[in-house]
Order: structure tokens, then sequence, then C-alpha cells
């Protein structure tokens, strides 16, 4: 038996190529390894999104078609909708008659997210829950390993404390999960944000064709100073070379590059042109991938009612030790 994988993502509609190398690609890593549960977090997305929940349904169904596209293989790993296995509300509700409060309180994207989001009230029960509901995410499937970005590990270290403590009151029934970290530094956005977002409006959707992705690639932000080609550029912390060294398979291209770029021996025309040439190549399959998918619309949604088939019926065993556990058995 292959120890258990879980992770899951707010269903936020195209992926970009942060979320590529962010997630994607160690998730498609994992997949001969480990048994792995990726899933859709509705719930998760409502926490924030409640005041408007339309885009939550269409997001998933783009969010799997760049899964799968992106290699992610419905043949080896289960994909599922977390709100078709309403088990983990049960476990959440479980979890939350001894998680004290504050214990949530502090959790540092708590506040964070209240400060960054101030146009939403996230003083809802709900948005508190959110890494309570993410520790019944994973212990559902007695999940060993969960990859996750740097900004869930305090989520993580909060669903260990929560497994411990509920094991110390009802037995050893919950496993306590361990971060995977994605080794990947952030991809910076196209205008040189530290971050690729889509809030920022700077990203490169995987589902971009060809020409846009050109186009977007020429717009990018650049070393500022270079107002001319043959004044020497910076090729650290460069944006257009941090994007060289994650996509273009070309090594001895990137470094003739590079070189010519600190002497002042190249345009950034040519540079930029070489990474649509290297973005492009990459994305290709993917976009094969994707257009096989959608000649049948209906088919990710038969994906995922037949993973969230398979999930529930994991869950619903697992439901039943807990609550033989919590004494909470009738028949
Ligand atoms: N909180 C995660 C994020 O924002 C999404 C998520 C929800 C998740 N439940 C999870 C990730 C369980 C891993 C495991 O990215």
């Amino acid at each position: 038996m292959k120890p258990r994988v879980v992770s899951g993502m707010r269903p936020t509609g195209q992926l970009h190529l942060g979320h590529l190398v962010g997630a994607l690609k160690k998730w498609v890593s994992l997949q001969d390894r480990y048994d792995c549960f990726y899933f859709v977090a509705d719930w998760h997305a409502l926490t924030s999104e409640y005041a408007d929940t339309s885009r939550i349904v269409p997001g998933a169904d783009e969010m799997v078609a760049d899964w799968i596209a992106a290699g992610l293989d419905p043949e080896k790993s289960t994909f599922f909708i977390q709100s078709l296995v309403p088990e983990h509300a049960e476990l959440f509700l479980l979890l939350s008659m001894v998680v004290p409060v504050p214990w949530l309180e502090r959790v540092p994207t708590y506040k964070e997210q209240q400060d960054a989001l101030r146009d939403k009230d996230l003083s809802t029960i709900g948005f508190l829950g959110y890494p309570l509901l993410q520790t019944a995410d994973v212990a559902m499937y007695d999940a060993r390993f969960v990859p996750v970005g740097n900004d869930q590990v305090a989520h993580l270290e909060l669903a260990r404390e929560v497994v411990r403590r509920f094991n110390n009151f009802f037995g050893d029934v919950l496993v306590e999960p361990e971060p995977i970290l994605s080794d990947v530094s952030r991809l910076p956005g196209l205008d040189g944000d530290k971050k690729m977002s889509k809030s920022l409006g700077n990203t490169i959707h995987l589902s971009d064709d060809a020409d846009t992705v050109k186009k977007k690639v020429m717009q990018m932000y650049t070393d500022p100073k270079r107002v001319r080609a043959d004044i020497p550029g910076t090729v650290e912390g460069n944006p257009v070379f941090m994007y060289h060294d994650a996509f273009n398979p070309d090594g001895a291209e990137v470094e003739d590059l590079k070189t010519r770029y600190r002497t002042g021996k190249v345009g950034d025309v040519e540079v930029k042109q070489k990474l649509a040439k290297a973005l492009n190549t990459h994305l290709d399959p993917m976009r094969a991938r994707r257009a096989d998918l959608l000649a049948k619309p209906s088919h990710v949604r038969e994906i995922l009612r037949e993973g969230s088939r398979k999930a529930r019926a994991v869950a619903q065993e697992k439901m039943s030790l807990v609550r033989d556990a919590v004494k909470l058995r009738y028949v």
C-alpha cells in the first residue's frame, strides 16, 4: 500500500504559471509513488466568497481541466470535490469541540488575510475555522504527506496539534500529517511584483494561446536601466531571466543570453522572443491535453463525480471509526 498524499486548491478558475511551478509540478511528481487524493476546496472558497458564490462551480471545472492539462492523471490519482464528501463537515464539527478558539486566532494567515481582503467581512466563524476545515480534509484520509506552499506551513502545524489533541481525548484515531514543501522559489509577476497573482493581473494562464503568451512576454517588466541594448543589464532578480531559468530547457542558450545581457550585447527583444518560444514549447502539450479534454465537455464532471464517490467511500469508513472513538454509536 502506497502512503497517502492529500492536497486541495480553492477553485479560482484558470490557473497560471505560478500554480504550475508552485504546486502542480509537485503534485504530478507524487502521483506514482503515493496514493494521491487531490480535491477542489469549494467550501474553503466559500469562507471568503460567500457574498458571490456564482464563480465557484465554473471555477472548479476550469481548474480541474488545468490540472489534467498539466499532467495530473485521473487514472493514477483521485480527484474530488470537497462539498460532495459532506463527511468533511462532520469531522470539522467534531474537531471543533476540542479546539480552543485562541489556537485559530493565533494562526498568522487569519489576521493577514483579514487585512489583505479588507473589502470583505471575514469576521465569520467559517473564516476563523478555515485551518480546522483543512485539518479535517487531510485527517479524513489518513494523509501522511500534504504538498503545500510555504504560506500553508502554519496550517499544517495547526493540523498536527489538533490531531494530537483529538487523539488525546479519543484514542489514536487520526494520523498526523506532514507538509511536503514545494522546493521552487516563487515565480514573480510579469510586472516584476514578487508574486504572480490573479488579483494583480500579472499572470500567464496555462490556457493562454501562443500569441497571448508572446504579447504578454514582450510587455514584461525587465531591467528598467536598460533603455538601449548596449547598456549592461542586471540578470539577478530580473523576471525575464527568472522565467528563462524556470522554463527554458536549453541551459546553454540561457547562459549565453545572460552573458550578453550583462555586457550590453543583446537586446531585450531577443531575450523575450526566446523566452516566449520556450514557454510556448512548454505549454503546447498542455494545450493539446486541454483541447482533448474539452472536446467532451462533460468529461471533467464525470471524473469529479467518480472521484468524489471513491473519496466518499474512504471518508465514510473513516467517520465510522471516528464515531466509535467518540463513543457516538447507537446501533
Ligand atoms: N488552504 C489551501 C490553500 O489556500 C487549500 C486547501 C484546503 C488545502 N484544504 C486543504 C491544501 C488541505 C492542502 C490540504 O492553498
